[in-house]
């Protein structure tokens, strides 16, 4: 409970802390120009390092997981995703993973009833961890209008497909919860985003194994994100800002000529957005997020199980460096014989005196 309530109020001080930079000291040139560059910075080499440091380190064993049956004599059929034994293998399982969670959809559950254990299926796991990391990549996509001029022809496509509802974002009037055709057209993926993320927040809560490991490292995220997306949502359709202005800022930033004459002209609504931004980006190499990078580096999914044919030499750090028995005996041959151990050589007798 300590952990849920403390990363509430991180986020919640920090969305605060937004508005009053933005509002009441203006410190726009901090929160919309210089925390995004060291953010960004701090986000391509914390994640560079964290790769370089995975790929850096040996692999001496072979170990990709095997969850069906492997290549054999050529009569027995071998589960060519499951078990993979070529690059190929790999690469199609590796694409199902990232673009499917395939793994996810077997997670099961455990529960004892009448004094015995019982597996169920639990896919509520898998479908919303599939509609929020899909929501948040088609979000991010769209993002790329302000980032790029001419607007890429898919960013456009997205967009289309992404309002087909072609109505405004709902809004509340009396009881009713009615679209809004005044609004601009409600993208589906924001809404999904915002209400996958709660999902998982809730699954975290409700299921009491689930509550019990969960810590700030876990709900800080889960909260900064729905933030990002919460204070979006605002933006595009209840408290405006003047979004060509924000895209004259973003491309002077990607230019590296910051405009610092638009700050003023933007709503503060803007600035609680970049700065959650800013620090989701910053946390992130530091985070469970970095599994981003993390999943295509573990050994037990990037490797081809051919161990029996192809003899496995760790790439990485080859030749490694051993300390072989003959060289330990060398060093503490005299402390050895001292103490009565066994040695392989005998040490020089002493010169006579
Ligand atoms: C992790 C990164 C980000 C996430 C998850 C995110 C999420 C969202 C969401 C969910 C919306 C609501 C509308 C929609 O669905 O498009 C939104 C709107 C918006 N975001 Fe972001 N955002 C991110 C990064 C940024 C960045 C870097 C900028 C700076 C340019 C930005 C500027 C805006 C603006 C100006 C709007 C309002 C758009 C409009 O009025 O049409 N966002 N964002």
């Amino acid at each position: 409970m300590g952990a849920m309530i403390f990363s509430l109020l991180a986020v919640a001080v920090l969305s605060a802390a937004a508005w009053v930079g933005a509002d009441v000291i203006n410190l726009r040139l901090l929160i919309g120009v210089i925390f995004p560059y060291a953010g960004f910075l701090i986000f391509i080499v914390g994640l560079g390092w964290r790769i370089v440091d995975w790929a850096r380190s040996p692999v001496p064993f072979r170990i990709p997981t095997t969850c069906g049956q492997g290549e054999s004599l050529p009569w027995v059929k071998q589960s060519k995703l499951d078990n993979p034994s070529t690059l190929g293998g790999v690469i199609g399982r590796m694409a199902l993973e990232v673009l499917l969670f395939r793994s996810l959809f077997r997670n099961i559950k455990l529960d004892y009833r009448d004094g015995r254990a019982r597996y169920g299926s639990a896919k509520w796991l898998w479908l919303f961890a599939l509609l929020f990391h899909w929501a948040f990549l088609v979000v991010l996509l769209r993002h790329l209008r302000f980032f790029t001029e001419p607007i890429p022809f898919f960013v456009t496509w997205l967009e289309n497909l992404d309002g087909f509802l072609e109505v405004g974002a709902p809004v509340l009037i009396g009881t009713d919860l009615l679209p809004y055709v005044g609004l601009p057209g409600l993208m589906i993926s924001g809404v999904v985003l915002l209400v996958a993320v709660t999902l998982l927040f809730v699954r975290r809560v409700v299921i009491p194994q689930l509550r019990y490991i969960s810590l700030a490292a876990d709900y800080f995220p889960l909260f900064l994100i729905a933030s990002v997306a919460l204070s979006g949502i605002l933006m595009r359709y209840y408290i405006k800002v003047d979004v060509t202005q924000v895209k004259t800022l973003v491309m002077s930033l990607v230019a590296f000529q910051p405009n610092t004459a638009v700050l003023g002209n933007i709503g503060f609504m803007f600035y609680i957005h970049i700065f959650l931004v800013t620090v989701l980006f910053a946390y992130f190499p530091f985070s469970k997020l970095v599994h981003l990078g993390g999943v295509f580096m573990s050994p037990t999914r990037n490797l081809a199980n051919n161990n029996r044919r192809v003899r496995h030499v760790n790439p990485w750090s080859y030749p490694v460096k051993v300390h072989t028995y003959a060289e330990y005996e060398d060093d503490f041959r005299e402390q050895m014989v001292e103490a009565g151990l066994p040695v392989e050589k005998q040490p020089d007798p002493k010169p006579a005196e």
